[in-house]
């Protein structure tokens, strides 16, 4: 499959969040965000996230994601709570094996929003995203195996733990831990019964 044929939808909505590409403009909301949440985010953020000390900085980073969006190398969203406007945090599909093809999923959310299933809730719009529109076979989730949030929005969206690659990570502050690999086939995967627009499954 060659990605550059593919054009996912720019937003998707869910009954409470709009996932959106990022685009110019949204860098004071993402750098605020950032601000406040670097303590939350520390062994989460990739370098080029890390480096972000300036609302111009965060403006770059944005560009560059919509750079990447271009090339179909990373399909990254915004998140915004419906009612109240706000940022809220960041979902994407990246690392992908067209040969396959899969994607990998990746999120967070600013502290002050979590625990009210908005990572799940974006999650599963992405999921949707991968296997109707990116016709992906399987999609794939990582995360630190002490980072049991992580691994319970994996399994509230379906995801099969795969394997646990034993020192495959570093904390910043220096230990190693292990890495969960987590993977949903096509097969597996439950279709929101209204398109994506659903709240959070409380089975
Ligand atoms: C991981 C993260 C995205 C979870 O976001 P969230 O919006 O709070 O998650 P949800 O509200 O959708 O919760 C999903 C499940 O995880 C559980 N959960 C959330 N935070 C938890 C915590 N700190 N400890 C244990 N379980 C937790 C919830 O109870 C819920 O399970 P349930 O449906 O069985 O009740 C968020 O904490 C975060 O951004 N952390 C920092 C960045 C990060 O770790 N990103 C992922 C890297 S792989």
């Amino acid at each position: 499959m060659n990605p550059l044929l593919l054009d996912p939808p720019e937003t998707t909505e869910t009954l409470r969040l709009v996932l959106r590409r990022y685009q110019p403009g949204d860098a004071p909301a993402y750098f605020a965000m950032l601000e406040r949440n670097r303590e939350h985010l520390r062994d989460f953020m990739p370098p080029a996230m890390e480096s972000v000390h300036s609302p111009l900085d965060a403006e770059l980073l944005i560009r560059q994601f919509m750079v990447e969006w271009q090339a179909r190398n990373l399909f990254i969203f915004g998140i915004w709570e419906k009612e109240s406007r706000q940022y809220v945090g960041e979902a994407y599909l990246a690392n992908a094996d067209w040969s396959i093809p899969c994607i990998e999923l990746g999120y967070f959310i600013a502290r002050d929003w979590t625990r009210r299933g908005f990572a799940v809730e974006a999650a599963r719009a992405l999921l949707a995203l991968a296997f109707e529109h990116l016709r992906v076979v399987r999609v794939e989730l990582q995360c630190a195996a002490d980072n049991p949030a992580s691994a319970q929005v994996a399994e509230r969206c379906g995801f099969r733990l795969e394997g646990r690659h034993r020192n495959r990570a570093r904390h910043k502050d220096g230990p190693l831990v292990d890495r969960l690999w987590y993977g949903l086939l096509r097969e597996e995967w439950t279709k929101p019964s209204a398109a994506v627009v659903e709240g959070p499954s409380r089975t």
